[in-house]
């Protein structure tokens, strides 16, 4: 298994382009099963969860041609359409599920794994089966699959999500697509890649329209057009990379995003003494002398912080001068790379999904380990602050969601080694 060799402290300095965003990317090639003619992506990001969707996708009878390399694919129908998405596949990416909604509503029949446990949380897809189910899918689990079926096409509806999903409303999105008549979802998540899967769906001639800022509207239509499409840059990776130049008093130019969709981040980031320019497609970030502390950090659904920086933003406040509390809303086990960064020398308390981060930690290198993606990275950042060297294993976890990690940060000062 690889591991990183990272020897701190080092400075971030330079210029770094963003990838694809991976959050948008896997819904956008799940939602490839509803079309009949060709699809061009672009700028997919080059991780381990894109390459586990397009396995997926293969697995089902989609025809994967990379245009270029492999930031650009060209995915279009074969005569051998399957309906079974395997455990295999499923258990080591949950947006797995996202292959259901497209399915039943395409070819009016699945048998789709349940995703299965994770580490950050129950992660249970019951909005995503209830939704489905009032769009006329009929479903049994039996042996932990989904068996699912429609008489005919789904039938548009009125859906109120009962709590804001990602994934619910994605699945419930595409599923609508083709759907007979018009479908209102409310209470919808309204994550930038949630917008940029309507716009691709658009872009291919979907009727889809936002009524109010958390209702969607969609008037099925018979089939979508070939399209050419490129996916937005990742939001995370961005977030990570601002939170990597405030805390080692770096200097960074951050091309290729729009920061208008991470206005929060940047806030907080000022507020705690980075200073921050924007342009139309880039960001220039400046770390203060002094991290000032936060005294109470949310996640909470966007447009508000989101869970997937909870753990990057708690090794800078680290940093801090002051004590700092974060309170984890969205997962309710999401405080893993807490007792690795203890490890390392962070004072934090965690209370239920409370964290107290005491702030002036010396960060000092040592062994540690990853358990997810986020916390992976949070890791990464603490090890490039800290002194001396430190070791961090399963990195796998970050080679799912990252493109390229260890070139950008090389590039940008940080005396990183892959171990494999
Ligand atoms: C998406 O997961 C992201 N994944 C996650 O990114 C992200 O952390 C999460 O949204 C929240 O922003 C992808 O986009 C592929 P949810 P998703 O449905 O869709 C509960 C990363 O690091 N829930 O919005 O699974 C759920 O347990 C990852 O890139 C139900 O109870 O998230 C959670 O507590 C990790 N029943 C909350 O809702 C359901 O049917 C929000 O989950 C669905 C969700």
């Amino acid at each position: 298994m690889d591991k990183f060799l990272i020897k701190g402290p080092c400075k971030i300095k330079g210029q770094v382009f963003i990838s694809g965003s991976k959050n948008a990317a896997l819904p956008i090639l799940a939602s490839t099963l509803l079309f009949d003619k060709p699809v061009i992506i672009q700028n997919l990001p080059q991780v381990k969860d894109v390459d586990t969707m397009l396995s997926l996708l293969k697995s089902l009878g989609s025809k994967i041609q990379f245009l270029k390399n492999k930031k650009v694919v060209k995915i279009y129908k074969t005569k051998e359409q399957k309906y079974f998405a395997s455990y295999s596949l499923v258990k080591t990416m949950r947006a797995g599920i996202l292959v259901l909604g497209p399915l039943v509503a395409k070819f009016q029949k699945s048998i789709t794994s349940l995703p299965g446990g994770c580490t950050i949380g129950a992660r249970p897809v019951n909005y995503h089966l209830n939704a489905l189910k009032k769009l006329g899918m009929k479903y049994e689990i039996k042996k932990g699959y989904i068996h699912a079926s429609s008489n005919g096409k789904l039938k548009g509806t009125k859906i109120k999500f009962s709590k804001i999903s990602v994934g619910a409303t994605e699945n419930s999105i595409i599923a609508a697509c083709l759907a007979n008549g018009k479908t209102i979802l409310e209470n919808c998540a309204i994550e930038p890649e949630i917008k940029d899967l309507v716009n691709f769906l658009k872009s291919a001639g979907a009727n889809i329209k936002w009524i109010r800022k958390r209702t969607c509207q969609i008037i099925g239509i018979n089939s979508l057009n070939k399209t050419t499409y490129s996916i937005m840059g990742d939001r995370i990776e961005t977030g990570t990379f601002c939170v990597a130049a405030t805390l080692t008093k770096g200097n960074l130019k951050i091309k290729n995003f729009n920061p208008r969709l991470i206005q929060t981040e940047i806030n907080l980031l000022k507020k705690v003494g980075a200073k921050i320019q924007t342009g139309k497609n880039e960001i220039r970030i400046k770390g203060p002398q002094k991290i000032k502390n936060i005294s109470k950090l949310v996640t909470k659904e966007y447009p508000n912080f989101p869970t997937d920086l909870q753990a990057q933003f708690m090794v800078l406040l680290c940093k801090a001068t002051g004590r700092s509390r974060i309170i984890e809303n969205i997962f309710e086990n999401r405080f893993m790379h807490v007792a690795e960064l203890r490890r390392l020398g962070a004072k934090i308390i965690v209370k239920d999904n409370k964290a107290t981060i005491e702030g002036k930690t010396d960060f000092l290198g040592a062994e540690i380990m990853s358990s997810d993606l986020r916390a992976s990275v949070a890791l990464v950042l603490a090890a490039i602050v800290a002194k001396g060297e430190t070791k961090i294993n399963r990195i796998y976890h970050l080679d799912r969601g990252y493109e390229n990690i260890e070139d950008k940060l090389k590039k940008l000062g940080v005396n990183i080694k892959r171990l494999s």
